[in-house]
């Protein structure tokens, strides 16, 4: 089994970036990110308290989350639900960056994260993928871009979904994330030791996937 590690934060490219690597190399796509989205609007539902880290301890142990591959494409079910497509919100934004800080959250996510990496070959992206979840991965890569760059890229990856979209808003929402997701004390983000540091500002999703694919060849 081969293990891809790619992190970095929001709107950076990991996913768009991560697919296309996967899809190449025949290997699985895991977002963890989604799993993380689905935690959230399960608090979400149960009307948690997401200021009182004590609620998100005693919530996180109850929804089941389960990823699967439909059509090649990975969904994530909360209690047998089917809710990829509802944990795109800005709502569930905000809620996943809240619960993700909370240590227990996380233990029971990368569990099930390390367990896939173990049965299969796979692209991972998220926050902790080189420093935690898959630290001895071969391929590491923390994807980076200007805040600016990403929130254009979101604002215009909503539009492109028929979703509204205003520039100045996903712009505060992502420097919002960045200070919640690189100060928390559990796993915060940061460059795993060894990781290669690429820069998207001037790249094409095009051109950083073959510098990944690279990586992966030169193994
Ligand atoms: O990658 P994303 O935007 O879908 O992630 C949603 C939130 O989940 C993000 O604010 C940080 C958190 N997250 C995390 O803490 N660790 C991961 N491995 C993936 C996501």
């Amino acid at each position: 089994m081969i293990s891809v590690a790619i992190d970095g934060p929001a709107g950076a490219g990991k996913s768009t970036v991560a697919k296309e690597v996967a899809r190449k190399k025949g290997f699985i796509y895991v977002d963890t990110g989604a799993m993380y989205r689905a935690m959230a609007l399960y608090m979400l539902r149960e009307g948690v308290d997401l200021d009182k880290p004590d609620a998100i301890v005693e919530a996180c142990v109850r929804p089941k989350i389960d990823i699967r591959y439909e059509g090649g494409e990975q969904c994530v079910y909360l209690n047998g639900e089917n809710v990829t497509g509802l944990i795109r919100t800005g709502e569930v934004s905000r809620a996943a960056s809240k619960s993700s800080a909370v240590r227990q959250v996380r233990e029971r996510l990368v569990a099930m994260q390390q367990e896939i990496a173990r049965e299969n070959s796979v692209v991972m992206d998220g926050r902790d993928i080189g420093t935690k979840v898959l630290p001895d991965a071969p391929v590491k890569i923390y994807l980076t871009a200007s805040a600016e760059v990403r929130a254009k890229r979101r604002y215009e990856e909503n539009l492109a979904k028929g979703m509204e979209a205003d520039l100045k808003q996903i712009e505060e929402e992502i420097r919002l994330r960045d200070e919640q997701d690189m100060t928390r004390k559990e796993s915060p983000l940061t460059k795993a030791e060894g990781a290669v540091e690429i820069d998207t500002d001037q790249m094409t999703a095009k051109e950083v996937s073959e510098e990944i694919i690279r990586l992966i060849d030169a193994q």
